[in-house]
């Protein structure tokens, strides 16, 4: 298996980094970040208020260092958080959604994130430029199997989000995004229509493979964070620093 992203000469842009880019852009911002793990990306956050995701924390959430005045936690999956703990008016400035890695579920994820986002917020979809064929594999289990049977350790699954995109630029007509070229592909995601959309049948997003995305990468609009930064600022009239 091998990379394709191309060699790059400056180290890559961080998770915490994006976030915390768009966060300077609102004065008191609300964060919400759906998939959690260990924390690395939500504990370097910088955010009025803080609410974290995931049906299996890799702390413990209630550890009394983490009891921190604006900072919540929520031990369940981003469908019950959505659809039974968030207050059905509750909006957030930055959501950066890093659950389950299937096209499924973050489309899912995405159109609940958009009914909670106030309207110059921004949503961060992580894993959306798959590093491999291997990488891109939809199915959790298929893909330790084969990563097994090939002897290694060092692809990380990154699912089908890939198609996500597909689907945004399809049928998401009021929304515009890019993706992030300088790190391992995240999308982000602000509202403002675009003036057309590509005719594509819905089964196509939904079978697009690896292959399609490598040979029409054009798709996921890959810019410099620094070029999306300054996209942001006109189109939402954001100060981004
Ligand atoms: C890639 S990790 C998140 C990494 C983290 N965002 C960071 O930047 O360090 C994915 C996490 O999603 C969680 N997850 C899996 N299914 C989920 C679901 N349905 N809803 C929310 N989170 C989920 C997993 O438990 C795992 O901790």
């Amino acid at each position: 298996m091998t990379e394709h992203h191309a060699p790059r000469s400056r180290p890559p842009v961080g998770r915490a980094r994006v976030v915390n880019r768009l966060m300077a852009m609102y004065d008191e911002p609300r964060y919400l970040e759906i998939g959690v793990c260990s924390g690395r990306t939500f504990d370097r956050a910088r955010a009025a208020t803080k609410v974290a995701v995931d049906p299996a924390f890799e702390f413990d959430p209630s550890d009394p260092a983490r009891v921190v005045a604006g900072t919540e936690y929520h031990q369940v999956t981003s469908d019950e958080y959505f659809g039974t703990v968030v207050a059905p008016d509750r909006q957030f400035d930055v959501i950066f959604l890093d659950g389950l890695h299937t096209v499924e579920q973050t489309l899912r994820d995405l159109t609940n994130a958009l009914h909670h986002l106030q309207p110059r917020g921004v949503v961060v979809i992580d894993d959306v430029r798959p590093s491999s064929h291997l990488a891109a594999i939809p199915d959790r289990q298929l893909f330790f199997a084969v990563r097994n049977r090939l002897g290694t350790t060092a692809q990380d699954w990154m699912g089908d989000v890939f198609r996500l995109v597909l689907a945004i630029e399809t049928f998401f007509q009021q929304l515009s995004y890019a993706t992030v070229e300088d790190n391992h592909g995240q999308a982000i995601v602000w509202r403002k229509r675009r003036a057309s959309v590509p005719d594509r049948a819905l089964a196509a997003v939904g079978r697009w493979t690896f292959e399609e995305l490598l040979l029409h990468e054009e798709s996921l609009r890959l810019r410099p964070f620094a070029h999306i930064l300054r996209e942001l600022r006109s189109d939402l009239g954001l100060d981004p620093d």
